[in-house]
């Protein structure tokens, strides 16, 4: 077990890869906070993990929130020894048609909910002064815009950029910052860009999840799991002298 009484706060876990993680993380010994907005699918994956899972609800736009999910797992654990910043929006829109509302929705949660959460996370590890790592989840939609999804691909920019910002700063304190970049991952949030890319780009539904996955060079979509390796090493004792950097874990898209 390679997280062995570990205390993990991991955003946005209700479903999807945040679930995938929170599995992982519960099966190397530690103990989770499933904290999303959703507060009844939370404590239906908390149930579904067992005991080492517990609930919280969270909306990483809100301050008070924040701040309520942090004190949440100091009374519960102790304290926090691990964060994933994993919770986030999709849109898409040709830039003619982006609106204000989805651009400020998308910053809020993508952007200022990463920050925000990692700061707060920060400084209860700082004040407790046992360091701890956080990880990010960017995307390879971080590293290049895309026609349709300049939004979406500007957050996930700033989510490598806050990376290596908060990543540099905040290692003094042993606290390591680094971040996740997966291609194109099967799942529910993938269901909304299928049908997102069907109506922009007047295809039937389905067809872009079955190109996505076939231009992988791995040869299909990556699911949850396959993100989960990363995220247990970089909790890991293994990933002490690993600062401020963003990883691809994509089966070969990226490079593709
Ligand atoms: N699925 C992919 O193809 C893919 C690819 C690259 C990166 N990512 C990134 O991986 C992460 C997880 O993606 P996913 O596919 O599991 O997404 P998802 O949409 O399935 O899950 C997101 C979760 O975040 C929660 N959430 C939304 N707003 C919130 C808020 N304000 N506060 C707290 N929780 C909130 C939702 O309730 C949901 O449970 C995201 O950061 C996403 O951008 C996903």
């Amino acid at each position: 077990m390679r997280l062995k009484g570990k205390s993990a706060l991991v955003t946005g876990s209700a479903r999807g890869i945040g679930r995938a993680f929170a599995e992982a993380y519960v099966r190397e010994g530690a103990t989770v906070a499933i904290a999303d907005i959703n507060l009844e699918a939370a404590e239906a994956t908390a149930s579904a993990i067992g005991p080492s899972a517990y609930a919280i609800r969270l909306d990483v736009t809100d301050q008070s929130s924040i701040e309520a999910a942090v004190k949440a797992v100091e009374a519960k654990t102790g304290g926090l020894d691990i964060l994933i910043n994993n919770a986030a929006l999709f849109d898409l829109a040709p830039i003619v048609e982006i609106s204000r509302a989805s651009y400020d929705k998308l910053f809020s949660v993508n952007v200022a909910g990463t920050l925000f959460m990692l700061q707060a996370a920060a400084r209860s590890m700082v004040a407790r002064g046992k360091g701890g790592r956080i990880i990010n989840m960017a995307s390879q939609a971080g590293r290049r815009g895309e026609a349709l999804v300049a939004v979406y691909c500007a957050t996930k920019a700033a989510v490598i950029s806050l990376t290596q910002s908060a990543g540099l700063d905040l290692i003094k304190h042993r606290i390591n910052v680094n971040a996740i970049a997966p291609g194109v991952v099967d799942g529910e949030h993938w269901d909304h860009v299928d049908s997102l890319f069907a109506k922009y780009e007047n295809r039937p539904k389905g067809e872009k999840k079955k190109l996505v996955g076939e231009g992988v060079p791995y040869g299909r979509m990556g699911r949850a799991e396959d993100l989960t390796g990363m995220a247990v090493f970089l909790a890991s004792d293994e990933a002490e002298y690993i600062v401020a950097q963003t990883y691809n874990v994509d089966g070969g898209q990226w490079l593709s």
